[in-house]
């Protein structure tokens, strides 16, 4: 059989093969600190698990929705994005919300919405792992603009600018942020306002999926408050995946001007048809305004062990390994700096990526499983998730921080 070429430029998931081992391992009997997690290991709120129950009485629940998502939800999504947002859409224009089936659905519809073969993608690495793979395959090209942990992964305007060029179609911003778990602060999205009035055939998808899980103020802040005029060219992408820690449900929403959204419903028509009815119906008697309490005890908790795994670099003098993370559930380990590299080093070369033999190393000899680096574009790093239990995620950094001083 041939496949397209579309989707033999595609690689596939890094964090499989080690996922694959970590199972294995632990089906094997031997202790393993999974810390790949993408999603937050509780049950979402009662409120919202009743409303799911309740709506299964209902025919309609199990029958197609409208193509865009129910009319309620959608305006909810709408008013729940202005109020938070503390932006007027209609200002500027015709704006509608799409229900998709999941954020990364959201995505991937509007790529091949917006991009035609050749057209430029300006992402910030390190990037979420699925923007470069999307992009390909709607036969864009993606640029990166690099950040690191020096300027606490904050990618730098003047760079942004220069990598912007007459087919540029789209730049991705992804506050809060995953790998790093941090969010831009005001000052950068003002600037980055700023730099997007000077170019309008740019467009600006803002990925926003994590929007309520910041555990540090300030809250997230975005480029259109400043420039509300940009709201004309720019999409959010919102869900309930991570905010109703309800990855499994399979719900993503689009905020986006009605020219766009109209298009992004003729593809979702002839392609997957209207999102989960029965948890769309649901959240149509849904309260939003909710959700920041669900979240309350799960910001401490990641803030807690954000305070862990920090106290515990910076007692051990690996601070130059540490930044103070703010939102999503992440933090990004720099190994550059740590003296466990000098070994990679000596064993696999002083240039290059070795993100993938440190994390099989780390799981192998001391069962914790990480993603490695190179799946987010960014050499010699590796992603944890914040979200184990509280003693099981101290053990896991103890047996870290011995694995750097190594
Ligand atoms: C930055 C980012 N965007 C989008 C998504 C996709 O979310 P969903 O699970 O709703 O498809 C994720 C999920 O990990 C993510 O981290």
């Amino acid at each position: 059989m041939e496949f397209s070429h579309r989707v033999k430029q595609i690689s596939e998931s890094i964090t499989l093969k080690l996922n694959a081992k970590a199972t294995q391992m632990a089906a094997d009997g031997k202790k393993v600190y999974n810390l790949t997690a993408g999603q937050l290991p509780f049950r979402p709120m009662s409120e919202f698990v009743e409303l799911i129950r309740s709506e299964s009485d209902f025919l309609k629940s199990f029958q197609y929705s409208p193509v865009a998502g129910y009319p309620e939800l959608r305006k909810k999504v709408m008013d729940n994005f202005q109020e938070s947002r503390k932006v007027n859409l209609s200002s500027q224009g015709e704006f509608d919300a799409l229900v998709c089936n999941g954020g990364k659905h959201a995505i991937i519809n509007v790529m091949q919405t917006l991009i035609d073969e050749g057209d430029e993608v300006v992402i910030f690495s390190p990037y979420w792992v699925s923007y470069p793979e999307m992009i390909k395959f709607c036969g864009g090209k993606e640029v990166l603009v690099e950040s690191s942990p020096f300027n606490v992964f904050v990618p730098s305007l003047e760079e942004l600018e220069k990598k912007i060029t007459d087919k540029t179609k789209l730049v991705i911003v992804n506050s809060p942020n995953n790998p790093t778990g941090t969010h831009y602060n005001d000052e950068w999205m003002k600037g980055f306002a700023a730099l997007m009035m000077k170019y309008p055939h740019v467009n600006i998808l803002s990925d926003e999926i994590y929007y309520e899980l910041y555990y540090y103020d300030p809250k997230p802040t975005y480029f259109y408050q400043h420039e509300p005029e940009l709201l004309k060219r720019t999409i959010v992408i919102e869900g309930i995946s991570k905010t109703l820690a309800s990855t499994g449900l399979r719900i993503g929403f689009i905020i986006a001007p009605k020219v766009l959204t109209t298009e992004l419903n003729k593809l979702q028509g002839q392609t997957t048809s209207g999102a989960n009815s029965l948890v769309q119906r649901a959240l149509c008697q849904f309260e939003f305004s909710k959700i920041p309490m669900f979240l309350e005890p799960i910001k401490k908790h990641l803030r807690e062990n954000a305070e862990t795994l920090g106290d515990a670099l910076s007692n051990n003098k690996l601070s130059h390994v540490w930044y103070q993370p703010t939102s999503a559930f992440y933090y990004f380990i720099d190994f550059s700096g740590a003296p466990v590299m000098e070994r990679f080093k000596a064993e696999f070369g002083e240039e290059g990526d070795h993100s993938v033999q440190i994390c099989e190393e780390l799981l192998e000899k001391h069962g914790l499983a990480m993603v490695p680096g190179v799946a987010f574009g960014t050499a010699n790093t590796a992603r944890l998730s914040l979200v184990s239990e509280k003693a099981e995620f101290k053990e896991a950094v103890n047996l870290l921080i011995k694995f750097l001083l190594d």
